[in-house]
Protein backbone atom coordinates (compact mmCIF):
# COMPACT_ATOMS: atom_id res chain seq x y z
CA UNK A 1 0.00 0.00 0.00
CA UNK A 2 0.82 3.54 -1.09
CA UNK A 3 0.78 5.10 2.67
CA UNK A 4 3.15 2.42 4.02
CA UNK A 5 5.76 2.47 1.37
CA UNK A 6 6.09 6.13 1.82
CA UNK A 7 5.99 5.87 6.06
CA UNK A 8 8.25 3.29 5.81
CA UNK A 9 10.63 5.45 3.70
CA UNK A 10 10.72 8.00 5.82
CA UNK A 11 10.84 6.36 9.03
CA UNK A 12 14.27 5.23 7.65
CA UNK A 13 15.48 8.64 6.99
CA UNK A 14 14.08 9.60 10.39
CA UNK A 15 16.59 7.13 11.63
CA UNK A 16 19.06 8.96 10.01
CA UNK A 17 18.72 12.18 11.13
CA UNK A 18 18.02 14.23 14.60
CA UNK A 19 16.65 17.39 13.69
CA UNK A 20 12.73 17.62 11.63
CA UNK A 21 13.34 19.52 8.33
CA UNK A 22 11.11 22.60 7.62
CA UNK A 23 12.06 23.09 4.03
CA UNK A 24 12.24 20.93 1.46
CA UNK A 25 14.35 21.85 -1.49
CA UNK A 26 14.47 20.27 -5.14
CA UNK A 27 17.44 20.98 -7.17
CA UNK A 28 17.04 20.79 -10.81
CA UNK A 29 18.88 20.42 -14.18
CA UNK A 30 22.69 22.16 -13.96
CA UNK A 31 21.46 23.59 -9.99
CA UNK A 32 22.69 21.01 -8.12
CA UNK A 33 25.74 23.03 -6.70
CA UNK A 34 22.99 24.50 -4.07
CA UNK A 35 23.75 20.94 -2.08
CA UNK A 36 27.23 22.27 -1.51
CA UNK A 37 25.69 24.76 0.90
CA UNK A 38 24.29 22.71 3.16
CA UNK A 39 26.27 22.34 6.54
CA UNK A 40 26.55 19.47 9.21
CA UNK A 41 24.42 17.85 6.18
CA UNK A 42 23.66 13.58 6.22
CA UNK A 43 23.88 12.79 2.58
CA UNK A 44 21.39 9.14 1.87
CA UNK A 45 21.75 8.06 -1.59
CA UNK A 46 18.13 7.36 -3.04
CA UNK A 47 18.94 3.76 -3.77
CA UNK A 48 19.42 3.13 0.16
CA UNK A 49 15.82 4.70 1.11
CA UNK A 50 12.99 1.83 1.09
CA UNK A 51 11.09 2.11 -2.11
CA UNK A 52 12.50 5.25 -2.90
CA UNK A 53 12.91 5.60 -6.83
CA UNK A 54 16.04 6.35 -8.66
CA UNK A 55 17.39 9.06 -11.37
CA UNK A 56 18.85 8.30 -14.31
CA UNK A 57 19.37 11.68 -16.37
CA UNK A 58 22.62 13.42 -17.09
CA UNK A 59 22.87 16.43 -15.33
CA UNK A 60 20.58 14.62 -12.44
CA UNK A 61 22.59 13.33 -9.02
CA UNK A 62 20.82 10.96 -6.65
CA UNK A 63 20.89 11.88 -3.26
CA UNK A 64 18.85 13.65 -0.10
CA UNK A 65 20.82 15.81 1.41
CA UNK A 66 19.63 16.56 5.41
CA UNK A 67 21.54 19.89 6.98
CA UNK A 68 21.34 23.37 7.85
CA UNK A 69 21.11 26.35 5.24
CA UNK A 70 22.23 29.21 7.87
CA UNK A 71 20.19 28.03 10.88
CA UNK A 72 17.46 26.24 9.11
CA UNK A 73 16.63 22.85 9.16
CA UNK A 74 16.22 21.75 5.06
CA UNK A 75 16.18 18.54 3.47
CA UNK A 76 17.43 19.14 -0.64
CA UNK A 77 16.96 16.22 -3.12
CA UNK A 78 19.61 16.72 -5.25
CA UNK A 79 17.66 14.99 -8.73
CA UNK A 80 14.52 14.07 -9.46
CA UNK A 81 12.73 11.84 -10.85
CA UNK A 82 10.60 12.75 -14.40
CA UNK A 83 7.53 11.27 -15.99
CA UNK A 84 9.40 10.92 -19.67
CA UNK A 85 12.19 8.68 -17.94
CA UNK A 86 9.31 6.11 -17.32
CA UNK A 87 8.37 6.38 -13.84
CA UNK A 88 4.33 6.56 -12.90
CA UNK A 89 3.42 9.81 -11.51
CA UNK A 90 3.44 8.08 -7.76
CA UNK A 91 6.74 7.16 -7.92
CA UNK A 92 7.51 10.99 -9.39
CA UNK A 93 5.84 12.50 -6.50
CA UNK A 94 7.27 9.94 -3.74
CA UNK A 95 9.49 12.24 -2.42
CA UNK A 96 7.02 14.73 -1.64
CA UNK A 97 4.81 13.14 0.74
CA UNK A 98 8.03 11.13 2.07
CA UNK A 99 9.09 14.87 2.74
CA UNK A 100 5.46 15.86 4.41
CA UNK A 101 5.63 13.32 6.92
CA UNK A 102 9.32 14.31 8.08
CA UNK A 103 7.92 17.50 8.40
CA UNK A 104 8.26 19.89 5.83
CA UNK A 105 6.06 22.78 5.54
CA UNK A 106 7.24 24.63 2.51
CA UNK A 107 8.83 23.15 -0.70
CA UNK A 108 11.18 25.57 -3.11
CA UNK A 109 11.33 23.61 -6.70
CA UNK A 110 14.01 24.68 -9.12
CA UNK A 111 14.34 23.50 -12.93
CA UNK A 112 15.26 23.87 -16.06
CA UNK A 113 12.84 25.48 -18.65
CA UNK A 114 12.43 26.98 -21.77
CA UNK A 115 11.62 30.91 -22.28
CA UNK A 116 8.67 31.31 -24.72
CA UNK A 117 8.24 34.80 -23.41
CA UNK A 118 9.80 36.87 -26.18
CA UNK A 119 11.04 39.35 -23.17
CA UNK A 120 12.86 36.59 -21.74
CA UNK A 121 16.92 35.72 -22.23
CA UNK A 122 18.66 32.71 -21.95
CA UNK A 123 20.35 32.78 -17.87
CA UNK A 124 16.93 34.45 -16.50
CA UNK A 125 15.46 33.52 -13.27
CA UNK A 126 11.72 32.99 -13.85
CA UNK A 127 9.61 33.81 -10.15
CA UNK A 128 6.84 30.90 -10.78
CA UNK A 129 3.38 32.45 -10.08
CA UNK A 130 1.46 29.48 -11.62
CA UNK A 131 1.21 27.22 -14.22
CA UNK A 132 -0.59 25.26 -16.69
CA UNK A 133 -0.65 21.63 -16.40
CA UNK A 134 -0.16 19.21 -19.74
CA UNK A 135 0.62 16.32 -17.61
CA UNK A 136 -1.41 13.42 -16.27
CA UNK A 137 -2.47 14.74 -12.80
CA UNK A 138 -0.52 12.97 -9.90
CA UNK A 139 -4.01 12.84 -7.83
CA UNK A 140 -5.53 10.15 -10.31
CA UNK A 141 -6.60 7.40 -8.60
CA UNK A 142 -7.63 6.52 -4.82
CA UNK A 143 -7.32 9.61 -2.98
CA UNK A 144 -5.66 9.10 0.51
CA UNK A 145 -7.45 11.35 3.20
CA UNK A 146 -4.48 11.18 5.49
CA UNK A 147 -2.63 13.21 2.84
CA UNK A 148 -5.23 15.84 1.62
CA UNK A 149 -9.24 16.60 -0.10
CA UNK A 150 -10.23 14.64 -3.73
CA UNK A 151 -10.67 18.18 -4.76
CA UNK A 152 -7.82 20.21 -3.60
CA UNK A 153 -7.52 24.30 -4.92
CA UNK A 154 -5.22 24.82 -7.12
CA UNK A 155 -5.62 29.08 -6.66
CA UNK A 156 -2.29 29.57 -4.47
CA UNK A 157 -0.43 26.58 -6.30
CA UNK A 158 2.77 28.88 -5.97
CA UNK A 159 2.35 30.33 -2.16
CA UNK A 160 1.52 34.08 -2.56
CA UNK A 161 3.20 35.42 0.35
CA UNK A 162 6.22 33.40 -1.02
CA UNK A 163 6.57 35.51 -4.30
CA UNK A 164 5.98 38.40 -2.51
CA UNK A 165 8.74 37.00 0.43
CA UNK A 166 10.94 36.37 -3.07
CA UNK A 167 10.46 39.46 -4.75
CA UNK A 168 11.71 41.47 -1.56
CA UNK A 169 14.83 39.15 -1.72
CA UNK A 170 15.68 39.48 -4.97
CA UNK A 171 15.37 43.59 -4.90
CA UNK A 172 17.85 43.31 -1.87
CA UNK A 173 20.34 41.37 -3.10
CA UNK A 174 20.41 43.37 -6.71
CA UNK A 175 19.43 39.93 -8.30
CA UNK A 176 17.13 40.26 -11.53
CA UNK A 177 14.12 38.14 -11.66
CA UNK A 178 11.09 37.49 -13.57
CA UNK A 179 8.02 36.60 -13.21
CA UNK A 180 5.77 34.39 -14.78
CA UNK A 181 3.86 31.08 -16.06
CA UNK A 182 4.84 27.65 -15.97
CA UNK A 183 3.72 25.25 -18.71
CA UNK A 184 4.43 21.36 -17.78
CA UNK A 185 4.44 19.05 -21.01
CA UNK A 186 5.91 15.42 -20.39
CA UNK A 187 8.56 15.39 -23.05
CA UNK A 188 11.12 14.40 -23.55
CA UNK A 189 11.22 15.95 -27.00
CA UNK A 190 11.20 19.79 -26.92
CA UNK A 191 8.41 21.37 -28.74
CA UNK A 192 8.22 22.27 -32.34
CA UNK A 193 7.90 25.55 -33.31
CA UNK A 194 4.01 25.65 -33.53
CA UNK A 195 4.03 23.94 -29.94
CA UNK A 196 6.06 27.14 -28.64
CA UNK A 197 3.80 29.70 -30.59
CA UNK A 198 1.02 27.67 -29.11
CA UNK A 199 2.35 27.98 -25.61
CA UNK A 200 2.86 31.24 -25.87
CA UNK A 201 -0.97 32.09 -26.81
CA UNK A 202 -2.37 30.46 -24.11
CA UNK A 203 -0.48 32.44 -21.37
CA UNK A 204 2.55 30.61 -20.80
CA UNK A 205 5.99 32.08 -20.37
CA UNK A 206 8.27 29.00 -20.08
CA UNK A 207 8.19 25.33 -20.98
CA UNK A 208 9.58 22.38 -18.85
CA UNK A 209 9.40 18.81 -17.86
CA UNK A 210 9.18 18.79 -14.21
CA UNK A 211 7.89 20.44 -11.57
CA UNK A 212 4.49 20.46 -11.72
CA UNK A 213 3.51 17.10 -10.64
CA UNK A 214 5.45 17.78 -7.16
CA UNK A 215 3.50 20.99 -7.04
CA UNK A 216 -0.16 19.63 -7.00
CA UNK A 217 1.46 16.92 -4.55
CA UNK A 218 2.36 19.32 -2.01
CA UNK A 219 -0.37 21.92 -2.59
CA UNK A 220 -2.92 18.47 -1.89
CA UNK A 221 -0.72 17.38 1.43
CA UNK A 222 -0.73 21.52 2.41
CA UNK A 223 3.06 22.27 1.82
CA UNK A 224 3.27 25.48 0.60
CA UNK A 225 5.47 25.63 -2.52
CA UNK A 226 7.97 28.17 -4.30
CA UNK A 227 9.47 28.18 -7.69
CA UNK A 228 12.04 28.81 -9.05
CA UNK A 229 13.13 28.39 -12.95
CA UNK A 230 15.87 29.08 -15.18
CA UNK A 231 15.45 30.24 -18.67
CA UNK A 232 18.22 27.99 -20.48
CA UNK A 233 16.92 29.00 -24.11
CA UNK A 234 14.51 31.36 -25.42
CA UNK A 235 12.33 30.37 -28.40
CA UNK A 236 13.06 32.90 -31.28
CA UNK A 237 10.41 32.25 -33.67
CA UNK A 238 13.24 30.93 -36.10
CA UNK A 239 12.94 27.68 -38.05
CA UNK A 240 16.54 26.79 -37.71
CA UNK A 241 16.72 27.25 -34.11
CA UNK A 242 17.45 23.38 -32.74
CA UNK A 243 17.25 23.29 -28.54
CA UNK A 244 19.97 20.74 -26.73
CA UNK A 245 20.55 19.51 -23.34
CA UNK A 246 23.70 20.72 -23.39
CA UNK A 247 22.54 24.02 -23.91
CA UNK A 248 20.12 23.78 -21.26
CA UNK A 249 23.14 22.67 -18.73
CA UNK A 250 25.72 24.93 -19.64
CA UNK A 251 23.02 28.24 -19.38
CA UNK A 252 22.01 27.08 -16.29
CA UNK A 253 25.47 26.86 -14.88
CA UNK A 254 26.03 30.92 -15.63
CA UNK A 255 22.92 31.27 -13.33
CA UNK A 256 23.98 29.53 -10.31
CA UNK A 257 25.77 31.34 -8.69
CA UNK A 258 22.23 33.90 -8.35
CA UNK A 259 20.21 31.18 -7.34
CA UNK A 260 22.26 29.75 -4.48
CA UNK A 261 22.26 33.44 -3.71
CA UNK A 262 18.43 34.24 -3.94
CA UNK A 263 17.57 30.52 -2.38
CA UNK A 264 20.29 31.10 0.76
CA UNK A 265 18.25 35.17 0.70
CA UNK A 266 15.46 33.24 0.72
CA UNK A 267 16.18 30.71 3.73
CA UNK A 268 17.07 32.92 5.64
CA UNK A 269 14.73 35.47 5.32
CA UNK A 270 11.84 33.26 6.04
CA UNK A 271 13.49 32.06 8.97
CA UNK A 272 12.77 35.60 10.89
N1 LIG B 1 11.26 22.76 -23.56
C1 LIG B 1 10.93 21.88 -22.61
N2 LIG B 1 11.67 21.65 -21.54
C2 LIG B 1 12.80 22.35 -21.40
C3 LIG B 1 13.22 23.27 -22.36
C4 LIG B 1 12.40 23.49 -23.51
O1 LIG B 1 12.69 24.30 -24.41
N3 LIG B 1 14.40 23.80 -21.94
C5 LIG B 1 14.68 23.20 -20.74
N4 LIG B 1 13.72 22.33 -20.41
Amino acid sequence: MEYEKIKQASDFIKSKISVKPTIGLILGSGLSDLANKIEDSIIINYKDIPYFPISTVQGHKGNLIIGKINKTNVICMQGRFHFYEGYDMNEVTFPIRVMKLLGVEQLIVTNASGGVNSSFNEGDIMLITDHINRMPNPLIGKNDERFGVRFPSMNNAYDKDLVKLTISVANQKNINIRQGVYIATTGPSFETNAEYKYFRLIGADAVGMSTVPEVIVANHCGIKVLGLSVISNVFRDNPNQEQSHNEVLSNVEASNKNMIKLIEGIINANNK
